[in-house]
């Protein structure tokens, strides 16, 4: 049962929304616009807003479902929750369908931790908001949001294997960001 969520989790995740309906709706490649990820970022830089909003839903949505269902199936396992979740956005970092040339797991994650420590969540979402706007670096939001939802993670969860997962999640994040930090470093990072 833990593998097929394992499993399931990593298959949803891996689901390049951005790459789908970037090409099936505009007919152009995300990958090979703006910053060349496949996340809802660089989906509103190369499609627009509403194109972006759709893809943040989807990759959001396809975090959170089968950590629902494995909450579902196996309630008292938190560290099988955690497993899916992780599967689900590494899924989305290395998609076997794109070579394993995945998005940052941002979205995914947000997904992810709405249904494990929905407050994580929201709050980091908060931090993404207030970063942003301020800054227009979405890089910068998305990091702003990570290391937040780490802190309420501590402080919040449920189980300590979901603060864990929060603290994963980050780590994930700056290795995912690795080209951001750098860019933002040099103050060359791309704003809105
Ligand atoms: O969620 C991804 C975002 O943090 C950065 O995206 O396209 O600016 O590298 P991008």
């Amino acid at each position: 049962m833990t593998s097929a969520l394992v499993l399931l989790g990593y298959l949803a995740g891996s689901i390049p929304f951005g790459v789908l309906l970037t090409r099936w709706l505009r007919g152009v490649d995300v990958r090979k616009g703006g910053s060349g990820n496949i996340g809802a970022t660089n989906v509103t830089r190369v499609a627009g807003k509403k194109l972006g909003a759709v893809v943040l839903l989807l990759d959001a949505i396809k975090g959170a479902l089968p950590v629902v269902l494995a909450v579902r199936l196996l309630p008292d396992a938190p560290t099988v929750h955690v497993a899916v979740g992780l599967a689900a956005v590494l899924g989305h970092i290395y998609p076997v369908w794109l070579k394993l040339q995945g998005g940052k797991g941002v979205a995914t994650a947000l997904g992810v931790l709405l249904v494990l420590v929905p407050q994580a969540a929201l709050a980091g979402a908060l931090a993404y908001v207030t970063v942003f706007a301020v800054s227009r670096v979405s890089s910068l939001g998305s990091l702003a949001a990570g290391a937040t939802a780490v802190g309420t993670s501590a402080l919040t969860a449920r189980a300590v294997e979901y603060a864990g997962l929060s603290a994963l999640l980050f780590a994930l994040m700056l290795w995912t960001h690795r080209g951001n930090i750098r860019r933002l470093a040099r103050r060359t990072e791309r704003r809105f």
